[in-house]
């Protein structure tokens, strides 16, 4: 076929896509000295649909600094003659061979968390079709297709004031007064029905306790350091087996729970919200006599258990101490959870410890925001790119490194990164700005949806080999075969100009492509 053909073809091809799938674009807010947000109301919201792309051909979606939202692009799959370029692009070109012969890891699914303060923000967007809005951005078939969820079980800092279940009558060891609080019937289950009942795919719920009450523990209150009290250990265990039930009966059943949220950082810092201290031996002993075996002997006994749940670079010091000082608690523990707060102190090579020690432990990135340090005197920044960038640059090394998942912070935050109960602000990828009756989506939320809409749940990682000129930095990379038959390629460019990229599956499965500035591509190509 002559060049002219080729040309024609992808015209046609051009409108068959747009014709069939009119999807609205991005309302764009140009943010000052930043990169911009997309704006929805009752009555308009920008969507995103996945449509795999048939033989020969592939579709590419690309987001960027300078404003791109989900740009889609589409054309036929070469081998692309470099004989195309001129001689100054075809030097700089930057090659990835994804090889399908060699698979890693099954993703289970990426999302977001339903805190207090998420579903207070959400119910507080009084027109009903912009909450149906701000739901189906995250969960919907036009939206970025989240499968997974993590709830506190009780409350957090993100929550309007501090508490745990069964605060009173104190002393009561079995949990005759357990019951769930309103911000549970009024918010967080309500949110969460109308998240399962926007989501295709079947939503992957994990609890995870901050503080148990305040009489469980040796301090006696919900904040600062503490350890539970060794007569309450089987307490604890039962704490979580009843919510479990609750949330179960209430309609929402429960895929896994996390063993305390970082449990380090409530044993040696001065923590400004509910937390639970844990010693690494005291943690496996729990497991391996209580918790687990109460969740074994239960009707819940699918439950995942994911231990950890702290910062990476505490994984060897936790975890590799909790298994040498109790080793039987390993049988209850499906996975370990891990946060992305001071990543940039811990080298990813720590998973690789867990890997080899204990191959059949899979890894979830269970939160991650950005706004969080002290050094950020601004929580929420509309329109950050660079914020953006910090997911992505997080998200690309967790899944090279074999993680299953990767789960974001609060929903959504109003316009202070609230309501939070102890002053920790922070941002969201949705900012809701009730009084305006509109939600704004941050670049964050691309950044997230670039993984999410197009990595489904039960995508197995696949190889990919770089190949680029001496003088040029890496492309960020990484590629998955999914369950739809298709390849997908996320790629991002770090540089301040456009690079040439070709993604080469087969020898007759090739995408050339142009990656400006700043921007992260999906490229779904059919195998
Ligand atoms: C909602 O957003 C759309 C698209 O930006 C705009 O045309 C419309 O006027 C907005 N509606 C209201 C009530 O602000
Ligand atoms: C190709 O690169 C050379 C040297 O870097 C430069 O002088 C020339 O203008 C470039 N040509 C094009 C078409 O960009
Ligand atoms: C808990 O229940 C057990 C068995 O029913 C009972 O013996 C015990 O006294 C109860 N403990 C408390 C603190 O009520
Ligand atoms: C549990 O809490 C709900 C909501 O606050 C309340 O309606 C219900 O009566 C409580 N149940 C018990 C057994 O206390
Ligand atoms: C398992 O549950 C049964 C019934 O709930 C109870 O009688 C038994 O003591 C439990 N066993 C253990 C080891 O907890
Ligand atoms: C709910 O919205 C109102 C404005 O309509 C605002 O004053 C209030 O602070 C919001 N609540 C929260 C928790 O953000
Ligand atoms: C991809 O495959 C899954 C599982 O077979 C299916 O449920 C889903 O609808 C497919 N997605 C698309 C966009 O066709
Ligand atoms: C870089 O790519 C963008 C988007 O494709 C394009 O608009 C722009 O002109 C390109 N810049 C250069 C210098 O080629």
């Amino acid at each position: 076929m002559s060049l002219f053909n080729y040309v024609v073809i992808f015209i046609l091809i051009s409108l068959w896509i747009n014709g069939i799938y009119s999807e609205n674009p991005c309302a764009a807010r140009q943010i000052k000295g930043q990169s911009i947000v997309c704006v929805c109301n009752s009555t308009y919201c920008d969507e995103i649909v996945r449509s795999i792309p048939r033989e020969g051909t592939y579709i590419a979606y690309t987001s960027s600094e300078a404003g791109a939202r989900f740009r889609k692009t589409t054309g036929l799959l070469g081998p692309n003659e470099d004989s195309l370029l001129s001689h100054n692009e075809s030097v700089r070109i930057t090659t990835l061979t994804v090889n399908t012969g060699k698979v890693f890891q099954r993703i289970e699914g990426f999302g977001g968390a339903v805190t207090d303060a998420a579903a207070i923000n959400w119910k507080n967007l009084t027109d009903p079709r912009l909450r149906q809005n701000l739901i189906k951005s995250y969960f919907g078939t036009s939206g970025i297709e989240y499968n997974m969820v993590r709830v506190p079980i009780g409350g957090c800092d993100f929550s309007t004031h501090p508490y745990a279940y069964n605060d009173v009558p104190e002393y009561d060891a079995n949990l005759t007064h357990f019951n769930l609080t309103s911000e549970d019937y009024e918010y967080k289950i309500p949110m969460l029905k109308a998240i399962k009942q926007e989501s295709r795919a079947p939503i992957y719920v994990l609890g995870t306790t901050w503080s148990p009450p305040g009489w469980m523990k040796t301090n006696h209150a919900l904040v600062g350091p503490s350890h539970l009290l060794p007569q309450y250990y089987q307490t604890y265990a039962d704490y979580h087996l009843k919510f479990v039930q609750k949330y179960t009966e209430a309609g929402i059943p429960i895929w896994g729970i996390t063993t305390t949220n970082e449990p380090v950082n409530g044993d040696f810092l001065i923590v400004k919200f509910n937390s639970l201290g844990w010693t690494a031996k005291n943690m496996g002993k729990w497991i391996a006599e209580y918790l687990g075996p109460t969740i074994q002997n239960s009707t819940f006994r699918g439950l995942k258990i994911l231990a950890v749940d702290d910062q990476r670079i505490t994984i060897p010091y936790f975890y590799s101490l909790m298994i040498k000082e109790h080793p039987q608690a390993l049988q209850y523990i499906d996975g370990i959870a891990v946060h992305f707060y001071y990543d940039m102190l811990s080298p990813p090579e720590l998973f690789s410890l867990i890997a080899k020690h204990y191959p059949d432990k899979f890894i979830i990135s269970s939160e991650a925001c950005v706004g969080n340090y002290p050094w950020d005197i601004q929580k929420v920044i509309l329109g950050s790119w660079q914020r953006a960038y910090t997911y992505i640059h997080d998200i690309f090394q967790d899944l090279n490194y074999n993680l299953v998942s990767w789960l974001d912070w609060n929903l959504c935050l109003n316009k202070e990164g609230g309501p939070n109960w102890a002053g920790n602000m922070v941002d969201s990828p949705i900012i809701v700005d009730t009084e305006n009756g509109e939600f704004l989506k941050q670049p964050m939320f691309y950044a997230m949806g670039h993984f999410s809409k197009f990595v489904p749940r039960g995508s197995r990682r696949v190889e990919v080999m770089e190949s680029k000129p001496f003088y040029y930095r890496s492309l960020l990379h990484v590629a998955f075969l999914t369950p739809n038959n298709t390849v997908t390629t996320i790629v991002y460019n770090k540089d301040c100009f456009n690079r040439t990229v070709k993604v080469k599956v087969g020898n007759y499965q090739e995408v050339l492509l142009s990656l400006e500035a700043k921007s992260i591509t999906t490229i779904e190509i059919p195998v």
